[in-house]
């Protein structure tokens, strides 16, 4: 059982996912050089290269960054390309395959470019031996393979609350033990991609997280936590349900994205590797044009589309689930415009560059 069934779907999370674009952006040029450095031989049926994106949830994203490689690609080879786009099976892939077809041909405007959707958890096997030349993802592998704890009493994310807020706690003995899934789920992942790939394959692994300054998960579930609270009082969900819903997401430091790959002896060495932070849409807006209703629309929006569906999950069994999950975020949405300084946004990523050996 996977701890989400997707983002909100029918096109929201591809309006709403511009943040991550921008987080993206910064290692695009990372890619060139993999791709520029790619050993083209081995690959699929006919020589066919390989190229796969784990967690693209609608596509949007997940297109944009195959394009720039599918064209770096062409210039190289004249070989039949894969382009490969994966996430849960309960992903809502339906924007996916119609922009993969826009007008009824490839979107990928290159000869002998072929296209798959395959549904399946990125910590599992899910394509052919040595099929790949390329595995991407971004913004993604920060959801947990599965829920460590069954319970997270004092608080919705297992980061924390931010040093602002505040509001909750998460002890360290249950923060050891996300560390440690986040940690497995490392070694997991590649452990799949390393089956996958041909020697010399690359790995780019993008993702939100942590610097010593910040951390992405701050002030965001910050209002989560804070207007889940606020349904609480109201009556409209009792303690237990509190505690044992939480968000199944880790927020990684750049070292504890790459120790896992040492320790656990997997076939990869780093080339390169990154924390930055990445310029967020609509907190630049709102610092340029000062509209706050705008900028809590938002930002609501923003993480509600990466949130609802655990939400949604959680209270599963409640009377009246979607009136409750509305009430949620306008909730939100309201905290964030009646105090916007008490839950402040930044955008912290990291990221790796792997070659996958020839062990
Ligand atoms: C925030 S979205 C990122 C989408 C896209 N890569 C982007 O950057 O805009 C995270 C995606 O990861 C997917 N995801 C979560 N757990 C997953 C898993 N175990 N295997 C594959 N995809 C997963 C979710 O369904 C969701 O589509």
């Amino acid at each position: 059982m996977t701890v989400t069934t997707g983002m909100v779907g029918h096109g929201f999370y591809n309006r709403n996912s511009a943040p991550q674009m921008s987080a993206i952006e910064h290692v695009l040029p990372w890619l060139d050089e993999a791709v520029a450095g790619l050993p083209l031989e081995g690959g699929g049926a006919g020589g066919t290269i390989g190229l796969a994106d784990f967690g693209c949830s609608e596509g949007r994203n997940s297109i944009a960054v195959m394009r720039r490689v599918v064209e770096a690609l062409r210039a190289r080879t004249d070989r039949p390309v894969l382009t490969v786009h994966s996430d849960l099976p309960t992903n809502d892939f339906s924007r996916l395959f119609t922009d993969l077809r826009p007008e009824g041909g490839s979107v990928y405007a290159a000869p002998e470019v072929w296209s798959a959707a395959v549904g399946g958890s990125m910590f599992d096997r899910l394509l052919p031996p040595r099929s790949l030349h390329l595995a991407t993802t971004f913004n993604a592998i920060g959801f947990f393979s599965r829920r460590p704890l069954d319970r997270l009493p004092g608080y919705i994310q297992p980061n924390g609350p931010s040093r602002v807020s505040g509001n909750g706690e998460v002890t360290p003995a249950e923060h050891q033990v996300f560390a440690d899934q986040a940690s497995h789920d490392i070694a997991a992942f590649l452990e799949a991609r390393a089956a996958e790939l041909v020697p010399g394959g690359k790995v780019l692994i993008q993702v939100f997280g942590a610097s010593e300054t910040a951390r992405t998960n701050d002030g965001l579930y910050d209002v989560l936590n804070d207007a889940v609270l606020e349904v609480m009082a109201a009556g409209r969900i009792d303690r237990a349900a509190y505690e044992a819903y939480y968000q199944p997401i880790y927020c990684r430091t750049l070292e504890e994205l790459t120790r896992p790959i040492a320790e656990a002896g997997l076939p990869f060495t780093i080339d390169k590797k990154a924390t930055y932070e990445a310029p967020v849409p609509f907190v630049e807006d709102f610092a340029a044009n000062g509209d706050l209703a705008a900028y809590a629309r938002d930002y609501t929006n923003f993480h509600r589309a990466f949130t609802e569906a655990v939400l949604r999950l959680a209270f599963a069994g409640h009377g009246e689930l979607d009136s409750l999950v509305e009430d949620v975020y306008a909730r939100a949405e309201r905290l964030i415009a009646e105090a916007p300084e008490r839950y402040p946004f930044t955008y912290v990523a990291i990221a790796a560059l792997l070659t996958r050996t020839e062990a």
